[in-house]
């Protein structure tokens, strides 16, 4: 229909947008006004519950560009051939604020990508940080509710946070970092990405390889001191969402350089320490990195509920040539996403455009939420097997056999591996200003906190390095002058 009126949700002709229609011209109303209904219902469904975690958050459209051959280690068609350009779409986000919340926060910050192959979506949904808090995904919920509100007081509560992390000790190289400089990036366009996990590659002769991605922005990785970054929320909560949506939209497109670092199968298995620890980095000279490709954003969504808002990404969603790892943690992530989109999108939510594959999708799953397309006609299409041509399995896709071996049982993941070296290494690189700002967003941050929880942590800084706890326990002390 080619005018210009309001139409119902069911096409008809939109009466009236500015009165009511009332029983005489002081009302009351008349239920029979479904014009109105249907418009105050719609505001009433207008939010889907936000994220858990990860709830504030800004997207781009963008595009990876392979620059360099690594068809010997994976067979994925998005790395085919050095000059492939590959269709993406990219959700950054800061993880305990909620949706209206300030992102000048010291927090760590989620990078989702999801990358439009010929083989299906491969998503990667990582962090600003190669490591994680927690080892074993048990620990993760609990973890999450020590970041968000307190159940009595719906305040943040740093002794719920301090005390969590201080008996958790493999939270130390985690939290190194995020009270370091690197702890509030100044905007998404500034801060490098990671994989974290351990992932596996392989390619076309059934060979596996372990793998982990890096993505190092070519903006420079820049911070906001504590002291900026309250000037910062003072003025505005949106500080990366304007910075990230006005690059891109005066044509400054923010570009990344991907590496990856590659361990062959069975050397897993030598190694001293776990490779599939999503709690400690691999070291670049003994696994150095080999550059990739070449990400680039440069467009913003059309509309911000629809692209960023409806985005789904989960670790499941992989392609050909990439897979898993035996990392505990991204396990239990392969599992959580789709499960948190089908409650907070909807059923068929990788039906939307945002998330759906870039070719059509046969598959036999049947009715439910938001079955808006691709109805099923009746033969060979609704069960499996059947006589009458549906689609069928792909066995030849199937990952390389993977061997695994073990008693099932609940290991303690806290007796794996050392968790002091690597945030010892990591406070060494720190020169004295680095170090004086890394004391004071400790001290700044451990207000209020119980004495035993503080010293409890202060346990593990001395474990790491004696001067690392001096340098807190002094600025803590300064703080009460
Ligand atoms: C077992 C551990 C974890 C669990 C169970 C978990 C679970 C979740 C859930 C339920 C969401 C919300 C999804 C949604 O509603 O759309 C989420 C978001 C997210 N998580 Fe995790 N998570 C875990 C660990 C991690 C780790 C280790 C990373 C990074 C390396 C990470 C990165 C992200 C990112 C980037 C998002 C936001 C995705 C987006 O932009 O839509 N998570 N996580």
């Amino acid at each position: 229909m080619a005018d210009n009126i309001i139409r119902t949700t069911a096409g008809a002709p939109w009466v009236s947008n500015e009165d009511s229609k009332s029983a005489g011209k002081r009302g009351p109303l008349l239920l029979e006004n479904y014009q109105l209904i249907e418009k105050l219902a719609h505001q009433n469904r207008e939010r889907i519950p936000e994220r858990t975690v990860h709830a504030k958050g800004s997207g781009a459209h963008g595009t990876l560009t392979v620059t360099h051959d690594i068809t010997k280690y994976t067979k994925a068609s998005i790395f085919s051939k050095v000059g492939k350009k590959t269709d993406m779409f990219l959700r950054f986000s800061v993880v305990a604020p909620e949706s209206g919340g300030a992102e000048a926060e010291r927090d760590v910050r989620g990078v989702a990508m999801k990358f439009y192959t010929e083989d299906g979506n491969w998503d990667l949904v990582g962090n600003n940080t190669p490591v994680f808090f927690v080892r074993d995904p048990i620990k993760f919920p609990d973890f999450i509710h020590t970041q968000k509100r307190h159940p009595k007081t719906h305040l943040h509560s740093p002794t719920a946070k301090w005390d969590f992390w201080s008996l958790s000790p493999e939270s130390l190289h985690q939290v190194a970092i995020l009270y370091s400089d690197r702890g509030i990036p100044r905007g998404y366009r500034h801060m490098d990405a990671f994989g974290s996990h351990t992932f596996s590659m392989w390619n076309d002769k059934g060979e596996r390889y372990w793998v982990k991605f890096h993505f190092k922005t070519q903006q420079g990785n820049e911070f906001f001191t504590n002291e900026e970054a309250a000037a910062v929320i003072a003025q505005t909560r949106d500080n990366a969402q304007e910075d990230l949506y006005g690059a891109i939209e005066k044509g400054d497109f923010p570009r990344w350089t991907l590496y990856i670092q590659v361990m062959e199968e069975a050397e897993a298995e030598r190694v001293s320490f776990n490779p599939f620890d999503v709690t400690k980095v691999w070291s670049h000279k003994d696994y150095p990195l080999i550059e990739v490709g070449v990400l680039e954003l440069n467009r913003n969504p059309e509309n911000y509920f629809a692209e960023v808002e409806q985005s789904s990404f989960s670790p499941s969603n992989i392609v050909p040539g990439i897979g898993y790892s035996p990392d505990k943690m991204l396990q239990g992530r392969v599992f959580a996403y789709a499960d948190a989109h089908r409650y907070r999108v909807g059923t068929h939510y990788e039906m939307l455009p945002i998330n759906r594959p870039k070719f059509p999708v046969k598959n036999y799953h049947l009715d439910g939420q938001m079955r808006f397309d691709e109805p099923k006609n009746g033969d060979g299409d609704f069960y499996e097997p059947n006589s009458f041509d549906g689609p069928v399995q792909d066995l030849k896709e199937a990952e390389p056999p993977l061997r695994v071996s073990g008693d099932a049982t609940y290991y303690d993941h806290r007796s794996d591996g050392d968790d002091y070296a690597q945030p010892a290494a990591l406070f060494h690189l720190f020169n004295e200003e680095q170090k004086q700002r890394f004391y004071k967003n400790f001290a700044g941050d451990m207000q209020g906190v119980p004495q035993h929880i503080i010293d409890r942590q202060l346990g593990h800084f001395e474990k790491a390095d004696p001067e690392w706890a001096e340098g807190v326990r002094k600025a803590l002390n300064d703080m009460k002058s």
